[in-house]
């Protein structure tokens, strides 16, 4: 499938490189405000064209899909344009600022007869897939923690004045939506949407939240998510069960995962080894919804989109964290 991209950033990079990988996708066009910057990645990556107009790109002929990683508040407006020009549309996560943006998206997607998905990484890894398989050696789950904490160097920024895109509330930035995200897609992805959800943020100069402790009820037990931009950590992820615990080594992108029986105390790993460039695996999964009109994982996606929104849409209302376009 021929495709473009949108940003000129390093996750763009490890996109092309992935859907290189994956053998599904052909890189024909890229996107960068800066003709320059635009001209350069295509020469990188042998794309034979490349635009620093954005609609003038959503026309052409030559491109099937578009991968978007452009700072959050902008996905939804580009996403947009694509889906008219009927262009399938990748975007990255989180995929839109609100609910009515996701809305809005999938319906001009329908109405235009293209597929809109969420780039989240790790719902699309076989370690994953393990997890779904085999999370039943836990019995009743009881408990969960899911740390995603990173210090970004971008915070440095921050404390010197400045306000970079990912801690900003005008480009819809925060560490729930930036990192929370993973963990989130992993919980719902496992056991679906909550009963009830709890935000507990550390909030910065900017108006987003830098840190926070996300709360998920579910019906037998409470799923705690951890994410940071403004600390790091070693912590695993851990699931527990009244058989057993599973422990992630992290929630993106599940490189191990060792089981626990609470009984023998016998420890197994049970996940693969992955591939380096593990977008590869969301590559491969879209290539295949698209190219066999698989209506059914398109719309689990879709609805597990949709869930992980509405939480975090929830988690910011909850503590007055408001992104400029809803203003
Ligand atoms: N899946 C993952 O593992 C992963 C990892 C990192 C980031 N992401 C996601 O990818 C997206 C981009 O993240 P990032 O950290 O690369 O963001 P970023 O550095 O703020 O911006 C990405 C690109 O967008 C363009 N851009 C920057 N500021 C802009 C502005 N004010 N107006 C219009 N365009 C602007 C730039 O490209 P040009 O100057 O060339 O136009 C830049 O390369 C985000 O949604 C993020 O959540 C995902």
């Amino acid at each position: 499938m021929n495709f473009g991209t949108v940003g000129t950033g390093w996750i763009t990079t490890s996109f092309i490189e992935a859907a290189k990988l994956s053998e599904q996708f052909n890189l024909v066009a890229v996107y960068s405000r800066t003709k320059d910057k635009a001209q350069k990645l295509a020469h990188t990556y042998n794309a034979p064209a490349y635009f620093s107009n954005l609609e003038e790109m959503a026309k052409s002929d030559e491109i099937e899909a578009v991968y978007i990683a452009s700072p959050n508040s902008l996905h939804f407006e580009q996403a947009i344009t694509f889906l008219k020009n009927k262009k399938h549309v990748i975007c990255e996560k989180p995929i839109f600022s609100n609910t009515a943006e996701l809305e809005e998206a999938y319906r001009t997607a329908e109405e235009n007869g293209v597929y809109l998905f969420e780039a989240i990484r790790n719902i699309h890894t076989p370690n994953f897939e393990i997890l779904k398989e085999k999370i039943h050696m836990a019995g009743k789950i009881r408990s969960t923690i899911l740390p995603y904490i990173k210090y970004s160097s971008r915070y440095d920024l921050l404390l010197q004045g400045e306000e970079p895109n990912i801690f900003s509330a005008t480009y819809s930035g925060g560490a729930l939506v930036d990192l929370g995200v993973y963990p989130l897609f992993l919980a719902v992805g496992l056991f679906g949407e909550p009963v009830k959800t709890n935000y507990f943020p550390v909030i910065l100069s900017s108006g987003v939240d830098g840190s926070g402790t996300l709360v998920l009820e579910y019906e037998d037990f409470i799923c705690t998510i951890l994410c940071s931009k403004i600390s790091d950590s070693v912590a695993p992820c851990e699931i527990q069960g009244e058989k057993g615990t599973f422990i992630l080594e992290d929630a993106a992108p599940i490189s191990e995962i060792r089981f626990i029986d609470s009984h023998t105390k016998e420890s197994q790993i049970i996940s693969v080894v992955q591939e380096e460039k593990n977008m590869v695996y969301e590559c491969k999964n879209i290539a295949r919804i698209i190219e066999t009109s698989n209506t059914k994982e398109y719309h689990e996606l879709k609805d597990l989109s949709k869930i992980v929104l509405r939480i975090t849409e929830e988690a910011r209302k909850q503590n007055n964290i408001v992104f400029a376009s809803e203003k």
